[in-house]
Formats: C-alpha cells, structure tokens, sequence
C-alpha cells in the first residue's frame, strides 16, 4: 500500500505520515528533507537557491548532510522552498522518490507532490491543511529553546510566503491531488489528527 500525504509546512503531515507508518508497519519518508538538503547544500557551496544552476549542483549532497540538525530550521526551510521551484532539483530528485513510493510492500511518503507527481497511482491519498495561524504557533512552540530570536509574528509571515511560493509555482504546485481526502487540522491536537488520519486511510482499505 502506497500512501501520500501532501500539505503545507507546519500542518501535522510529517507527525501524520509518521504515525501511519509505525500503525500500518510501512517504511516513511520526509521528501521535504531532501529539498532542505538541497537548500542546506548551497549554502554550503556558497551559491545562490534562486539560481537553477547553483541549484542542481546542490543535489549531489552527501547522505550524511539528512542528518544535520541545521536542516530543521526555517531558515533551511526558506532555502528549500526557493530551491523547490526549479524543475531540473524536481527532477532530480524525482527517482529516490519513486523507487522509494514503489518498493515491495508500499510506503507512506509525506511532501507536497507526492499524489499529485511522485506517486498518482498511491493507494491512499491524504491532504493536510490549517490556517496560516494555528501553523505558526506549532511552529513557533516546536522552536521554543532552540531559534529564540524568531518572533512569532515572523514565523507567520515566514509561512505566509513559503505558502505562496509552493503554491504558485509553475512545476508540480502544492494543491489537493485528485480524490485526495482533506483533513483539516486546525482545531485538532496532535493524537485527534492521528486518529482521523488512520480511520481515513482504513476507509479507503474498505473501500
Ligand atoms: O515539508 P518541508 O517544510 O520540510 O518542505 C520544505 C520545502 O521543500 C517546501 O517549502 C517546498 C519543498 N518541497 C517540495 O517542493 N516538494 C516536496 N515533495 C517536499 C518539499
């Protein structure tokens, strides 16, 4: 069983696609991690993210770099975003993803395409929102003792943007993938939008 769950930052899809996988016994994988290593790599080599070829020599990083901690901040994550609409990275990182979401026996796959591009033919198809604000402050709660100088208002802002980047850009746009189901995290805690996830995807498995 293949499933996808697609979202935007900050609203409980990684927490989700985690969850299903441990319940459902399948291998995950945070695509978002790759593009952050992207992003994470040509600040490295001192390029530019908004450059397609700065860029595309970025996605040779080395494995060990998905491990670094640095790729969990917004900064990174800015970086990612921006290094995210060209369609050579996309491509690029296109493969991993697949061989990934086809392996024996299925996976869970979380990012922003995966029902839409990486995995059309996912069995189950999930699509995690909540507003800009509810985003923000889990956000700025998961950063307390770690980016102390970023306000909240700053990390809504941040948000704000990437939303509007993922979005619009031209190559595989963050968006609902056909037949996807939504769940609307806003008003649920973390162990209520576990709960919903599981019981969606146990629909879908009953057709
Ligand atoms: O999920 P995240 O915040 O770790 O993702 C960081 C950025 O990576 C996001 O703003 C857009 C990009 N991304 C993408 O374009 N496609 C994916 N499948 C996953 C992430």
């Amino acid at each position: 069983m293949i499933i996808a769950v697609d979202g935007p930052t900050a609203s409980g899809k990684g927490t989700i696609a985690k969850a299903l996988a441990a319940h459902f016994g399948l291998p995950h994988l945070d695509t978002g991690l790759l593009y952050r290593a992207v992003g994470r790599q040509v600040a490295i080599n001192g390029g530019d993210p908004d450059d397609a070829g700065d860029a595309l020599a970025a996605c040779a990083f080395p494995d060990t770099l998905l491990d670094d901690p640095e790729l969990r901040t917004e900064e990174t994550g800015g970086l990612a975003s921006r290094v995210s609409i060209h369609p050579a990275v996309r491509q690029a990182l296109y493969e991993r993803q697949r061989a990934f979401a086809t392996q024996p026996g299925g996976a869970v796959l979380d990012g922003r395409d995966i029902g839409t591009v990486i995995a059309p033919d996912a069995d189950v198809k999930l699509f995690v929102t909540a507003s800009v604000s509810a985003r923000a402050r889990r956000r700025w709660l998961e950063m307390q003792g770690r980016e102390l100088d970023i306000t909240l208002d700053e990390i809504e802002r941040d948000i704000a943007r990437r939303d509007a980047r993922d979005i619009n850009r031209a190559d595989a746009p963050l968006r609902a993938a056909e037949g996807a189901l939504v769940i609307d995290t806003t008003h649920f805690g973390r162990e209520e939008a576990i709960e919903a996830a599981i019981e969606a995807v146990e629909l879908v498995q009953r057709g």
